[in-house]
Parts: C-alpha cells; structure tokens; sequence
C-alpha cells in the first residue's frame, strides 16, 4: 500500500499549486491512497464544501482537519453528509461530523483518524485514549491505519508517534505549517513525521501576510491576518507499507517550490 498525503493546504495559493502539481506526484508516486489536510483550505480558515469537493475531483480519497474545522460556518449544513472527511476525533460526543473513517482501494481498506493535541490548543478530550479506543475498534477490519495527529507541540506529536507505534501504519503531524526532517519508520514499524509541513504561499508567516503578523508582533493590536501572496510551496509525504508484514518500509519528504528542478 502506498499513501501520498499532503500537508496543510492554505487558501488560494495551495489550491492552485497542489491542482498544478498533483499530477506529475501521481505520475510519480502512483499511490493506493490520497490524502489531504484541508483545514486551511478557504482563504486560511476552514473549509467549504466546494473546496471540499475539489479536492475529490483533483483525486483524493479523504480530507483530515483540525482546529479551524468550524471556522467556515456552514460545514455544519454538509459535514454529516460527507463521507471523505475526517475532524479531530476528541471533541466531546455530539460534535458533528466524524473523526474516523474506512477507504477501499484496489482491495485495500485504510483507516484515517484526525486527531488534535491538548497543549497550546483548545482542550478536547485525551488524544492518547481516543486513539487508544480507535484503533481497538477498527484494526480487525482494515489493512492499515492512518493518524493526522494535528497538533502544536513536538513533544506531543512525537509521544503520539511511540504511543502507536506497531498499532498504526503511519502518525503524521500537522498544524504547525513548517515541515520537520525527522521522518522515520519507528522501531515496530509506524511511518513517523512531527510535520509534514503546509501547501500555500512560500514568502509569508505559517501563509499569513508576513507584514500583518509583523505588526503584530510589534504592537500587539489586534490585526486582520491575511493569507500571504507570491511564491508557492507544496509539503507533503509518500509512505509506503508492506501489506504482508503491515509494517511502514519508507518515509519520504516531498517539498516543491520554485527552486525544485522539476517545477514549472
Ligand atoms: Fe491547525
């Protein structure tokens, strides 16, 4: 089973340079599964259901999220409606939407779990539980399992990545935008990464406007963050699992920008 899965996609800027791009990764990767975080995908906040359904059509199997899932209002109206995606999986019983779901591809079953960690973000419930109780009720069922553990801290992401090790295929971090060079597959055999890093503007602050959040900085106003224009960056990962032993056999960082010889 191979998965390619994009990090982060911030507004306009990484919609367009992940429908340039998407096809030659393809070409390259042929992946089983695609995957995309979509949190940041309309204009830096959230997502609408037509970004949502671009997302099917560029090819993806699923969309995870994160903390901005409920920033675009009217996710309430479709989320229950829609079967591709995936919000962190610890919000409290009733939240709408779902935190886990199985794709079939090619005979294959995948399951993706979102899932957001407690420090420096809103508190939702203990992520390390929730996994616990998923993974319990799914691992019988599928041939692999997928954790976008959305998520501030390190530390947090890393001690997700040991607390599954052996239990799920691949534990990739999300949310901080800036990709981390500590991919590995981990001793039992989880495909590891702290930050796949963001899809959006190159020249700006996380994709924000690096002269409104300078401003911030430096007088501590309340400003109006805008998604950042110019240059473009696509981050992702390209995991790749051996379905007889279920174990991760690679990791690899993609990373496209002006200065990576095959973009145009
Ligand atoms: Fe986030």
């Amino acid at each position: 089973m191979k998965i390619l899965f994009i990090g982060d996609v911030v507004g306009k800027p990484g919609r367009d340079i992940l429908s340039n791009q998407i096809g030659r990764l393809k070409d390259k990767y042929n992946p089983t599964f695609m995957l995309v975080n979509g949190e940041n995908a309309a204009n830096g906040r959230g997502l609408t259901k037509k970004i949502y359904q671009q997302f099917l059509e560029l090819g993806f199997h699923g969309v995870t999220m994160g903390n901005h899932t409920w920033d675009n209002r009217d996710i309430f109206e479709w989320i229950d409606d829609a079967d591709r995606i995936v919000r962190p999986a610890n919000y409290p019983d009733g939240t709408p939407g779902v935190g886990m779901m199985k794709l079939k591809q090619n005979g294959k079953k995948l399951a993706v779990i979102n899932v957001m960690g407690n420090v420096f973000l809103p508190s939702l419930d203990c992520p390390f539980r929730t996994v616990d109780r998923l993974v319990e009720e799914v691992r019988d069922e599928v041939d692999a399992i997928f954790v976008d553990v959305h998520a501030e801290a390190t530390s947090e992401k890393i001690a997700m990545g040991y607390h599954l090790d052996g239990r799920a295929q691949a534990v990739v971090g999300t949310h901080t935008h800036v990709q981390t060079a500590d991919e590995r597959v981990l001793p039992n055999g989880t495909a590891y990464i702290t930050d796949v890093g963001m899809t959006g503007p190159l020249d700006g602050v996380l994709g924000m406007d690096a002269s409104v959040v300078l401003k911030k900085f430096m007088t501590q106003l309340p400003v109006r963050f805008e998604v950042a224009e110019g240059r473009e960056q696509l981050n992702g990962v390209f995991i790749t699992i051996d379905d007889q032993t279920k174990r991760a056999t690679k990791i690899e960082r993609i990373h496209l920008d002006d200065q990576t010889v095959w973009f145009d």
